[in-house]
């Protein structure tokens, strides 16, 4: 029999304490023996669910105890999650988490009491939720020098996007309704501000550039900045908006890279426009496999769940067989500004004149938007602006 304990049991927690008593069977199954989820840790009244008899409130009861092989992490944020996780690699359990913010800011440290206790950090859960992606990374994909990876990445802001431009829904009601269906985060300013994005950017990096990413190195834009009116004319121009997560190698000295998340135009007809909700989208260039697509469901309970379960069947299956995932120390002078970058740029702009930088113009009630014509960096968009103010931009995803 192998025993594991959850730590939290809200939204995601609830939907990993559903899949192991519901799906009993074919984890004994992939595991070969018996898998026993012997603690729930969650401070809120839990009597009336079926879990309720397992409900603990000290962590210490997990820590101590010799059989629990795995712990779940569950909770979120940086601070009890933290200690929680950092206490139980050090106890000798491996440990599974859906735990953006814990993994993109502590888990180089983490990784490393995981790899010198021979333990399982696993965090296939915490970015594209439900997609198996870090897994086929790592793994199917590691023969490959990975030259760009980028996509949709936070469920919540691509759900407000095509409610805003599909169904002409509000900003604050499609928010709303993101929360209710359980997608968006407790504060969903890291959502609608883009840190949720930042964060798997982060991971992602991590991964494939092999150096940590610390969060406040990478420029981060999210949804508020963009109006009805840019949706409106970005559809009459042809392309959708979507929040991107961009991490791609610099070419020139030193294997650089860099990455950022910004609201971008995505030509209408490809895969990535077609994304639509709450679902994820990751694409991932290798030199030798060429372009691949990860698609499915990025956020909700069940998605999120199925990942984690799996990390936790994983770990029990694979016992000492150790597989380690992990990533340098940061090398700040590796990491390129992304504002160098040039790209071709989606301009909404008053009236003025904005020369010959634009083609394809379209106006919408004395406002313009346009694309430039050629690819260019900020600072040259501005330039070619000159005192013609710039209401919105945003990068084009050629
Ligand atoms: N709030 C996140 C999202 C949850 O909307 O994608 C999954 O990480």
């Amino acid at each position: 029999m192998k025993k594991a304990a959850l730590l939290g049991c809200g939204v995601v927690g609830g939907g990993v304490a559903a899949i192991m008593q519901d799906n009993a069977a074919f984890l004994e199954k992939s595991v070969g023996e018996p898998v026993e989820l012997k603690y729930i840790l969650e401070m809120r009244d839990c009597s009336g669910e079926p879990w309720a008899d397992r409900v603990i409130r000290d962590f210490a009861l997990i820590e101590s105890d010799p059989e629990i092989s795995v712990v779940a992490e569950c909770i979120g944020g940086v601070t009890v999650a933290y200690d929680f996780v950092r206490r139980s690699l050090l106890a000798g359990k491996s440990v599974v988490t859906c735990n953006k913010q814990l993994i993109a800011e502590k888990g180089l440290e983490l990784l490393g009491i995981a790899k010198e206790k021979g333990l399982f950090l696993l965090f296939e859960a915490s970015v594209g939720g439900g997609i198996p992606l870090l897994r086929p990374l790592t793994n199917c994909l590691s023969a490959n020098r990975i030259d760009d990876i980028y996509g949709i990445v936070n469920g919540t802001t691509n759900y407000i996007l095509t409610q805003m431009i599909e169904c002409g829904q509000d900003f604050s009601d499609a928010l709303r309704e993101a929360q209710r269906l359980g997608y968006a985060e407790a504060d969903p300013t890291a959502d609608v501000d883009g840190l949720d994005a930042m964060r798997k950017i982060c991971i992602l990096a991590d991964l494939c550039f092999g150096s940590n990413v610390p969060p406040e190195r990478v420029p981060t834009e999210g949804i508020r900045g963009v109006t009805g009116e840019d949706a409106l004319l970005a559809d009459r121009l042809g392309y959708a908006i979507k929040l991107l997560a961009y991490a791609r190698r610099v070419e020139g000295e030193g294997e650089r890279f860099t990455a950022f998340v910004a609201p971008h135009l995505v030509k209408k007809g490809t895969l990535l426009a077609s994304v639509s909700g709450v679902m994820n989208a990751v694409v991932v260039h290798g030199n030798a496999v060429g372009e691949c697509l990860f698609y499915g469901a990025g956020a909700g309970r069940m998605p999120t769940a199925s990942a984690m379960v799996a990390d936790i069947i994983d770990t029990m299956r694979r016992g000492d067989g150790r597989k380690f995932i992990d990533w340098g120390e940061e090398q700040p002078e590796r990491f390129a500004d992304p504002e160098s970058l040039p790209s071709r740029w989606y301009v909404r702009y008053q009236n003025g004149c904005a020369g010959d930088a634009m083609e394809n113009c379209v106006s919408e009630n004395g406002v313009c938007g346009g694309i430039t014509a050629r690819p260019m960096t900020l600072a040259e968009l501005r330039e070619a602006f000159g005192a013609t103010e710039i209401l919105s931009r945003f990068r084009v995803l050629d």
